[in-house]
């Protein structure tokens, strides 16, 4: 288990202003921010970014949420980095999310859910290189 993982403050998020509360909240859960960088996706970046779920009824609606305004990706730097991330983000339907993550106080649906986590150290080195040049991220 590694000490870095990925994670993105969503549209709706950013649509709802509450991106510096998100940061702060992973702040006080004791991660530290190494990269970050605020910026639109294209349909492409998306589309490679949500690879995984390429074929599933809802890959089409997902990109088309996930380049409808500026997101906020960021590296994070915390011992077990990924698990303590999912912990901390809760489950991807808010209303099933654990009383006090942050899907379950600013998402909204299961696709508008304010923030991903990655879910494997691999992914995670996948998913910044979307986002980050390797000397963008400050460890
Ligand atoms: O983000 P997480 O790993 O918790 O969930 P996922 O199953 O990997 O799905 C990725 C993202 O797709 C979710 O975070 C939702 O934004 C979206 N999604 C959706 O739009 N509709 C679904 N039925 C399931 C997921
Ligand atoms: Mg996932």
């Amino acid at each position: 288990m590694g000490n870095l993982t990925f994670t993105m403050i969503k549209p709706d998020a950013v649509r709802a202003n509450n991106h510096a509360k998100i940061l702060q909240h992973l702040v006080d859960a004791g991660f530290r921010i190494v990269a970050l960088r605020m910026w639109c996706m294209s349909r492409n970046d998306a589309m490679r970014f949500y690879a995984v779920h390429k074929g599933k009824p809802f890959f089409e609606p997902l990109v088309e949420f996930m380049t409808s305004g500026p997101i906020i990706a960021a590296v994070l730097e915390k011992e077990d980095a990924v698990a303590e991330l999912r912990k901390t983000v809760g489950a991807t339907d808010p209303e099933k999310a654990e009383e006090g993550t942050v899907r379950r106080l600013y998402g909204a649906s299961v696709r508008q859910n304010a923030i991903h986590a990655s879910d494997s150290d691999e992914n995670a080195r996948i998913e910044w290189s979307i986002h980050f040049d390797e000397a963008d991220i400050m460890v």
